[in-house]
């Protein structure tokens, strides 16, 4: 092998790595187009997380502006009072309310008299659940407007399937549109044990 081979060599092999090169920097190129492309479709009207929804009625409002939560209040209803929730603990319960739409229903004073929270992928399927109205303020028709407005939120107004599961408030849901499963049949249920502390450890600390 002489000097001039080498260096030929090289030239061919320096030629040779820059086509590669290039090849590649071209497929990347088309790669990531097409990832920009593919990410996009699947950003394109996702819900904004800073746009707050709100009504009100007869000076109560509910409002999905997460800020305004009594989160102590929510923890507390649901973890001691409520019959569904009583299980689980509140480091379950924190990451389970951080990844749901959330609704607090506000008295005319401010304060927090209510609560619903929406699991839901904004497009096909919701589930409602932890709906509650603190008890003196039960029986003049604000859990029914509660999960109506829930069920009229803009992102979630498109769903076509819903689902939720109560012991006692059917008729609550029945005058917004729930009813009983058409066929029970198709449905399966999975009751993982799961091991609280585990849970726990796995929850991101907030930040400080
Ligand atoms: C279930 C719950 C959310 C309902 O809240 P609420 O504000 O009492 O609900 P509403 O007032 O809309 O409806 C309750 C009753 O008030 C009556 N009512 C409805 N609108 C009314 C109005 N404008 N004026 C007076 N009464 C009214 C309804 O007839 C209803 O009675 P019925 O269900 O026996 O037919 C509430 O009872 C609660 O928090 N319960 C404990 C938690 C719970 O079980 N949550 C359900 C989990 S799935």
């Amino acid at each position: 092998m002489d000097l001039q081979s080498v260096g030929n060599g090289s030239v061919m092999k320096s030629a040779k790595r820059t086509q590669a090169t290039d090849a590649l920097e071209r497929q990347d190129k088309r790669d990531l187009s097409l990832m920009t492309r593919a990410s996009a479709r699947l950003h394109h009207g996702l819900p904004n997380e800073d746009h707050v929804f709100e009504v009100r009625r007869q000076g109560f409002s509910i409002s999905t502006d997460r800020s305004r939560l009594d989160i102590d209040l929510v923890c507390r209803f649901l973890l001691e009072e409520s019959h569904w929730a009583r299980e689980f603990s509140e480091a379950m319960l924190l990451r389970a309310l951080r990844s749901s739409l959330l609704f607090g229903l506000y008295a005319p004073d401010g304060r927090q008299i209510g609560f619903a929270r929406a699991i839901t992928d904004f497009s096909l399927f919701c589930y409602l659940c932890d709906v509650f109205v603190l008890a003196s303020y039960r029986d003049r028709g604000l859990g029914t407007w509660l999960s109506a407005t829930v069920l009229k939120h803009p992102d979630l107004a498109s769903v076509p399937t819903w689902m939720l599961k109560t012991s006692g408030a059917h008729r609550v849901y029945a005058r917004v549109g729930f009813g009983p499963l058409e066929d029970a049949s198709l449905f399966m249920q999975f009751r993982k044990k799961v091991d609280p502390p585990a849970v726990k450890e796995a929850v991101p600390r907030a930040p400080a």
